[in-house]
């Protein structure tokens, strides 16, 4: 097949650096996303000859799509990076990414699955399935367009299991990673989805020369899945990486000094109010994230630990996510629910205990990261949690961080962290009772060790040592 660019290191992921806003005018606002991926593909330098392909997600990038003619998208929109959006017709989109990736392969790996929503794999599952097929399809049909010969491709995570082996059937010379960004879910869990979609999302994943995780814990269980469903287990071909992804401690430290964090700081005292403590939560509204047993939590606080009442606030920021799909409006209902019941019952004319912000604002995330005495992260699984890793390394004063064990950063922040069992209401209520009552000396001491381990292996590091892994 003919290379377009022949681009020496390729990135796939189903969102992308970048999203397009149509406004009422025809114009269209390019916004620039952050996180690991952007950070460590800037890190190979502008030199590199790199192309990252994602998916156009809503009506602001298709049209961002058809004013590129289907090729790069503006530089000016990207920072310089070389991007191609793949225009899936949006019916596809939809069965491949809500259908099959949040409500199937998500919830698989998170364990997620109960009344009311339950695995159905009846003819409309298999219609989704189809779509996942194409979807993944045209991921590495683009990906054998625009690789040179020999060049490296990343492949990102559950919506693209079935792109690796595509891909490799499409062009064998090229060197295929596969990183998953999700835990991976036990075999006993895994074998709920019918037999044939598991071998085919395993043998997908193996057409990889390496498949990566972020934690040895995810790693193994995908390969336990591999004997459970496949038999002879991880074929020779196919290498099993773990690279743990920690905090931008640079990028987050200038970031959360600047004038507008100074200003939503000074905002969020006055929500607080004098000489009380900030209990503080950061979270996409995410089933996985547990927010609701956490306000659970912080209510069985108040009740077993009535010295708190009027002298703590919860401030919970619970960002709007994936509000196509019903169960997660629902859940974002229910935390909002579960917020006011705990402000009815125990709130009073000059206290409200819990505050909660459900729309998205990273500096005000950062501001309540800075004056947090207790950070709650409780997850009922999740991949690794880069909020537990952000918050020791902008805290001003120290914060107490409680931590499920169920995350992937337990295994790096376990020692320093107050642990919890996320379904534990009352074991969470008591270490948020015992965050709250640690001495600031203890408190400052273990903060430092936390931003030191959660800073060990920066966003650069993690990509460059995953491009090195796959070209050794
Ligand atoms: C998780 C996934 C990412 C995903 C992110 C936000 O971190 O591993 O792949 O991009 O959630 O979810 P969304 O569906 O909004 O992209």
């Amino acid at each position: 097949m003919a290379s377009t660019h022949g681009a020496e290191v390729l990135v796939a992921s189903n969102r992308g650096p970048v999203s397009y806003e149509l406004r009422p005018d025809g114009a269209l606002h390019a916004r620039r996303g952050g996180g690991g991926l952007v950070s460590g593909l800037s890190a190979i330098g502008p030199d590199a000859n790199a192309v990252w392909v994602c998916a156009a997600l809503g009506d602001g990038d298709r049209e961002a799509v058809r004013r590129a003619g289907g090729g790069l998208l503006p530089a000016e929109d990207t920072g310089g990076q070389h991007v191609r959006m793949l225009g899936i017709d949006p019916d596809v989109h939809h069965d491949a990414y809500n259908g099959i990736a949040n409500s199937v392969l998500w919830f698989v790996h998170h364990m997620l699955y109960q009344t009311p929503l339950e695995p159905v794999f009846d003819a409309g599952f298999r219609r989704q399935w189809a779509a996942y097929q194409a979807y993944n399809h045209a991921f590495a049909e683009a990906l054998a367009e625009e690789a040179a010969e020999g060049a490296s491709v990343l492949i990102q995570d559950y919506h693209l299991a079935l792109a690796p082996r595509m891909l490799r059937q499409l062009r064998p010379d090229l060197r295929i990673g596969h990183f998953s960004h999700t835990p991976w879910a036990p075999p006993d869990y895994f074998r709920m989805l019918p037999d044939d979609i598991a071998a085919e999302l395993l043998t997908g994943i193996l057409g990889a020369d390496r498949a990566a995780f972020l934690t040895r814990r995810w790693a193994d269980a995908f390969t336990d899945c591999c004997h459970a469903v496949l038999g002879p287990g991880i074929p020779s071909g196919t290498r099993i990486g773990v690279h743990g992804l920690g905090a931008d401690a640079d990028f987050l430290r200038e970031r959360s000094h600047r004038d507008d964090v100074d200003e939503r700081m000074a905002a969020l005292r006055a929500e607080i109010g004098e000489g009380r403590k900030a209990v503080v939560r950061v979270d996409r509204t995410e089933l996985s994230k547990n927010i609701v047993r956490g306000l659970l939590a912080y209510r069985q606080l108040l009740e077993d630990h009535p010295e708190w009442r009027e002298r703590v606030v919860h401030l919970a920021f619970a960002y709007p996510s994936r509000q196509d799909l019903e169960v997660y409006r629902e859940y974002t209902a229910e935390v909002q629910r579960a917020a006011e019941e705990i402000n009815s019952t125990y709130g009073t004319p000059d206290w409200t205990p819990v505050v909660l912000h459900v729309k998205d604002d990273f500096a005000r995330s950062l501001a309540a990261y800075r004056l947090a005495d207790v950070a709650l992260v409780n997850p009922i699984r999740d991949g690794m949690n880069l909020v537990a890793k952000e918050v020791p390394v902008v805290s001003d004063e120290g914060c107490v961080l409680v931590l499920s064990r169920e995350a992937g950063a337990y295994e790096e922040l376990g020692e320093d962290a107050i642990v919890v069992n996320p379904y534990d209401i009352g074991g969470t209520a008591r270490a948020l009772h015992e965050g709250l009552s640690m001495a600031p000396g203890e408190r400052a001491e273990r903060t430092k060790r936390l931003a030191a381990a959660a800073t060990a292996l920066p966003p650069a590091r993690w990509f460059l040592d995953q491009l090195q892994a796959l070209q050794e």
